[in-house]
């Protein structure tokens, strides 16, 4: 469903084009059939000797006569008939013949360039093999001899023929060949385009999936350092999720910034372990020891540009609203949205979770510290958003 979804359009107006260009072709065939088989004919009265047409042009003459007598010793006429054909049209034309008009009577004695039948008032030439076809602008000549009680003049004549015309020479078979060269060509590159892009597609997803699985690992390691709160580099991201859903980010952002609350933790994989697992309260000492990890975060994430704005979710999830947050004090819009969305999914996680030294709190004592920090540890929006999903139960306390 998602390859005719994503290629459908595009298919059926490849497939479209293919069956205006089919059903183009086979008209001009038709037409081509029909021109080839069409009979036209000419009519021309030859009493004045030759006549010229647009297309076909006739001349007729009696190139020389003589008195002779028959067998039965009666007087008669005999005369040398010729004529020629000349094509003047742009095309050969083919399956010809004349008929010549002329008064009764008459014999044929001999004739040349094909065959001729005589029957009463008509006389018909067609022409022989190599007659058959007249090239554009060329000319064929027969003729005949014929014995006659008088001499008889040929009247009129009727020429039928019919063009041959070649589909390959014809101006809208060219420009069809040209549309369905552009159309090979196009649903060619298409074809490659749309195959190149899948292997792209599938690379990149294939990186992606690398990237994801090392960062999920990098943040079991995070997550097996600090014994007391194991799993919470995956909580806080799904925290964060919820909360960038809310705020109505695209999929494609939710995904970018669940992976970037993973890693908000990755700078402890520099605090020693004394430190990070000390049972009890830290002195002024050790808590600057484990403030550093923001800082650790940032540098390690300094060159991660595969997902924009992680170094940031590492470096200032531990600002504070109001200003007073490490490392750099940052306050309000000053801190990037990731980085407040992901404070408050990391405190939550904090008030949720068990302990060394407490228990997890109870769930209206966790709102409650939510509702007490906004404007001052959190952003109010962010925080508000949190207690949203937690009375929505989206987001589950240990209570529930
Ligand atoms: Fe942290």
């Amino acid at each position: 469903m998602r390859i005719i979804r994503k290629h459908g359009f595009a298919v059926l107006c490849f497939i479209v084009t293919f069956i205006a260009i089919h059903f183009s072709y086979r008209e001009l065939e038709k037409q081509v059939e029909r021109m080839n088989t069409e009979v036209f004919t000419e009519g021309i009265s030859l009493e004045t000797g030759a006549d010229t047409s647009k297309i076909i042009e006739v001349s007729a003459s009696i190139s020389q006569s003589w008195d002779d007598y028959d067998d039965e010793g009666h007087s008669c006429k005999g005369g040398q008939y010729d004529f020629t054909v000349t094509n003047n049209s742009d095309k050969p034309i083919q399956n010809w013949k004349l008929v010549l008009h002329l008064p009764k009577g008459g014999e044929i004695d001999s004739y040349w360039s094909g065959e001729i039948f005589n029957e009463d008032t008509e006389i018909t030439f067609v022409p022989g093999e190599e007659s058959k076809k007249i090239l554009p602008g060329t000319t064929e000549s027969f003729g005949f001899v014929m014995y006659s009680g008088v001499l008889r003049r040929i009247q009129e004549f009727t020429f039928y023929g019919s063009y041959e015309v070649n589909l390959q020479e014809l101006e809208e078979y060219e420009r069809l060949l040209g549309c369905f060269y552009l159309w090979s060509v196009l649903a060619v590159v298409y074809v490659v385009f749309e195959v190149m892009m899948y292997r792209a597609e599938k690379k990149r997803e294939n990186d992606m999936r690398i990237i994801i699985e090392t960062m999920e690992t990098f943040s079991n390691f995070i997550d097996a350092k600090d014994s007391y709160t194991k799993g919470h580099s995956k909580r806080v991201s799904q925290y964060t999720k919820h909360m960038a859903k809310r705020f109505k980010y695209s999929k494609e952002d939710i995904t970018k910034i669940g992976y970037i609350a993973l890693m908000h933790d990755c700078g402890k994989i520099g605090i020693p372990d004394s430190v990070l697992n000390k049972p009890g309260a830290l002195n002024p000492d050790e808590r600057k020891v484990i403030e550093e990890h923001t800082k650790v975060g940032g540098n390690i994430l300094e060159h991660y540009t595969a997902i924009e704005g992680i170094k940031e979710g590492a470096l200032y999830h531990h600002e504070r609203y109001d200003g007073g947050g490490y490392p750099e004090g940052l306050k309000g819009d000053e801190i990037p949205f990731v980085a407040r969305m992901i404070c408050v999914a990391d405190s939550f996680d904090a008030m949720n979770s068990d302990r060394c030294y407490r228990k997890h709190l109870p769930k209206e004592v966790i709102i409650k510290e939510l509702e007490k920090n906004m404007g001052k540890q959190f952003d109010p929006d962010v925080a508000k958003c949190m207690i949203d999903l937690i009375n929505e139960g989206v987001i589950p306390c240990a209570d529930d």
